[in-house]
């Protein structure tokens, strides 16, 4: 079969040529003696329309094929530079693959995303969806070559872990016990001795503390896959099951670490300006006006950087009336990054520098005592984009830190070798994946951007 990218992208090699294509009808129009198809056959965004007469023998099964059927094309391909569509294919046969139900649930109108929510299954099909999924599929292209030509290591962190990288005891509990006959340490409690691994075990939250371990062997690595968090925040933000990705680099201190990932951020809106055109024309048309407008502008600028402590003499000094009340120490919450990314910077911003109280044991405590090298990428419309920091490389100060906050030392060993065995300064960052997508799509749920959402009382197709 020839793909409809392929006529869309070499037209002129197919002008007037007999060809074959294939795919789903979005839609059939036909009187008695004429009918036209649209159709998508998968490889593109734009559909490519087939015109019919009653020649064909089977011209009255073909009319009334209802929307989403699978067909068979043959005929001619031909210009059509007075037409609506660039050009069509003159059908010499139609050959029904596979018949579509009356009752598709995808007709010609426009359905609302909530809707198609419903049916995940069947929402790749329309105009958005073919979208959004093949930009996502892009950004993860454009997120591996963008390491990989800097000669990053990718590496494969495990899903299955003891550990809890974040501290936030937001993990989602992994346990083959039979839950109606629990064994029993003495004290009465759950014996996860006896449990499939000997212990507790969890989903990973995050893939850092391993990758952490990688890059003191081959320099700068990054991890790229499902993340789990049991967070019951019900919001277009927060998903239970997302994709993120964690680059790690060896002898880099913070500011390259913001370096990468300002970087990286604007290799992936080129690549995907690139490589998408039509996908982003329809969200700059139908989901977002001003798409095209802003990214060109994060291309052209420089990224905002400020510290934490800057950022809320910002807030604190802002004519803005917060629901949440501004003051140092807090964590920023959504109303306050858009305040800072939308009204004050309108572009991604750096807020570095974080209190340490709010922030994970393994950053790296600044000389101030109070903050430590945290690095978060706000972006507009999105909020938090990107966590990362640089780490806490002395031994000692990191034994403490995590006396401080109670984490056993014996869970962490594999951890602290890093530190006692030629630690160095090193830094990284995690990318929210399915974030990155809703900023390159202008789309505003998370639930839009991942093939299946998982949410709080959403675990269905
Ligand atoms: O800020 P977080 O929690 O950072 C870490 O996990 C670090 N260990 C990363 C690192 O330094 N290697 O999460 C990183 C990013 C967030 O900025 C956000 O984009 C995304 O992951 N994220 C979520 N995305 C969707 N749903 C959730 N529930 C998310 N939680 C975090
Ligand atoms: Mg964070």
């Amino acid at each position: 079969y020839t793909a409809v990218k392929e006529l869309f992208r070499h037209t002129s090699q197919y002008v007037n040529q007999e060809i074959t294509v294939s795919g789903w009808i979005r839609s059939v129009r036909a009187s008695k003696a004429f009918g036209f198809i649209v159709l998508n056959d998968g490889t593109f965004f734009e559909n490519i329309q087939i015109v019919m007469d009653n020649t064909l023998d089977n011209f009255m099964e073909v009319s009334k094929l209802n929307v989403g059927s699978a067909i068979i094309v043959k005929g001619k391909f031909i210009e059509t530079p007075d037409a609506k569509q660039p050009f069509e294919i003159q059908a010499a046969s139609v050959t029904v693959e596979g018949a579509s139900s009356p009752d598709y649930p995808l007709q010609k109108k426009r359905h609302t995303f909530e809707y198609l929510r419903t049916i995940s299954h069947l929402r790749p099909r329309t105009n958005a969806f073919t979208a959004v999924f093949r930009v996502r599929s892009l950004v993860a292209q454009a997120i591996h070559e963008f390491f990989m030509s800097r000669g990053y290591v990718y590496v494969h962190t495990p899903i299955l872990t003891g550990s809890d990288c974040e501290g936030a005891g937001e993990m989602f509990r992994v346990s083959t016990l039979d839950p109606n006959n629990l064994p029993k340490t003495e004290e009465g409690s759950i014996d996860y001795k006896k449990d499939f691994f000997g212990k507790e075990t969890n989903l990973t939250v995050s893939g850092q503390l391993n990758v952490e371990t990688y890059a003191m062997a081959f320099r700068n690595v990054y991890t790229f896959g499902p993340t789990f968090r049991a967070e019951n925040s019900n919001t277009p933000r927060h998903a239970a099951e997302f994709w993120m990705i964690e680059p790690e680099m060896a002898f880099a201190d913070i500011v390259d670490d913001m370096d990468v990932a300002e970087a990286m951020m604007k290799h992936i809106i080129r690549f995907v300006k690139d490589n998408a055109p039509e996908e982003m024309a329809f969200f700059n048309k139908f989901v977002d006006k001003g798409l095209i407008a802003r990214l060109d502008n994060v291309l052209n600028n420089e990224f905002a950087r400020i510290t934490y402590t800057e950022a809320i003499d910002i807030l604190e000094k802002s004519d803005e009336k917060f629901e949440f009340p501004v003051k140092w120490g807090i964590d920023l919450q959504t109303e306050h990054e858009r305040y800072l990314t939308e009204k004050v910077y309108k572009k991604p911003v750096f807020v570095i520098n974080y209190p340490k109280d709010i922030k994970a044991f393994y950053m790296k405590m600044n000389d101030d005592n109070k903050t430590v090298a945290a690095m978060d990428l706000l972006a507009p419309g999105v909020g938090e984009i990107i966590g990362g920091s640089q780490r806490e490389d002395d031994y000692d100060k990191l034994v403490a830190r995590m006396d401080e906050m109670g984490l056993e030392k014996e869970d962490y060993s594999w951890y602290l070798d890093t530190r006692k065995y030629g630690s160095v300064a090193h830094a990284g960052f995690g990318l929210g994946f399915e974030r990155a997508i809703m900023y390159v799509t202008g789309m505003s749920n998370i639930r839009d951007v991942i093939p299946f959402p998982r949410t709080v009382n959403n675990c269905d197709i």
